[in-house]
């Protein structure tokens, strides 16, 4: 039996009584690359920010590692790693400053903390570019360094919000791989993307969110199956038929 290291158990959450998660429940298995799929708007982003615990569901719990959210929370911070949707890097700092100040704050020691950022550093390729300030990069090395910083201290999971959306090719192809070795490595990743051939090659399992609710849970490959064979019919196909609606609006 797989071990299933984040539930996530009856989420719901409303702005202005307005539902933005209606009901959410998933599970994630230790080493699985899991992807959460959804046109604009269709809440995403909200069931990340509560199982990151950023914010207080209305209701439902998530337990992570066996910790819950309700009642140990700290516990839960202590495992995950988070690249949010919105950039969160200090535009004055150079990309070296930035990971050794989130590393110090995850808990490392500045000596640590120094040595993972070479690490990352090699990993996301801004090796060269690690001392000029964040503020005069391209949207691309941004978006890596981004990702990065949710690697710093040897999170067991990571919540990576759209990591790739709106770079060019190269850093794209950067991000890719870089989400390829950590699944090599076992990570366990929850992952947003508008990419569908992106989440078919990476995913093991995807959730197709629409108006706050998962409308399909399984492999990529058996969600095909739904419509055709499923080496002629794409992702994409599938997103189009259950939510009736392009990838961006
Ligand atoms: N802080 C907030 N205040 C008010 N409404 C919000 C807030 N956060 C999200 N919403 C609303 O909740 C719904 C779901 O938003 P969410 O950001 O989770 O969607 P998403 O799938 O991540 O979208 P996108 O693909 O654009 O990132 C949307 O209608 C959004 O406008
Ligand atoms: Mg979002």
């Amino acid at each position: 039996m797989p071990e299933e290291f984040l539930i996530a158990q009856n989420l719901y959450k409303s702005f202005n009584g307005q539902k933005a998660v209606d009901g959410v429940s998933l599970s994630i298995n230790r080493r699985e690359v899991f992807g959460l799929l959804g046109p604009n708007g269709a809440g995403k982003t909200t069931p990340i920010r509560i199982m990151s615990t950023v914010l207080r569901p209305d209701r439902g719990d998530v337990v992570v590692g066996g910790h819950s959210l309700k009642s140990k929370a700290d516990a839960i911070r202590a495992l995950i790693g988070v690249c949010p949707q919105d950039l969160a890097l200090y535009p004055e700092f150079s990309a070296t400053d930035n990971l050794v100040f989130f590393g110090r704050m995850v808990g490392l020691d500045g000596k640590e903390s120094r040595a993972q950022a070479q690490t990352v550093l090699e990993l996301i390729g801004l090796s060269d570019h690690c001392k000029g300030r964040v503020e005069k990069f391209s949207g691309g090395m941004k978006r890596r360094l981004n990702l990065g910083i949710a690697l710093m201290g040897h999170p067991q999971l990571l919540f990576l919000d759209e990591p790739t959306v709106g770079i060019d090719p190269q850093s794209r192809n950067n991000i890719f791989e870089t989400l390829r070795r950590l699944k090599e490595e076992g990570k366990t990743i929850l992952y947003t993307t508008h990419y569908m051939e992106e989440a078919d090659r990476l995913c093991d399992r995807v959730a197709i969110m629409d108006g706050g609710k998962v409308v399909a849970l399984d492999t990529p490959v058996e969600l095909k199956k739904r419509l055709g064979p499923p080496d002629r019919v794409t992702l994409e196909d599938v997103f189009l038929k259950l939510t009736g609606r392009s990838l961006r609006d």
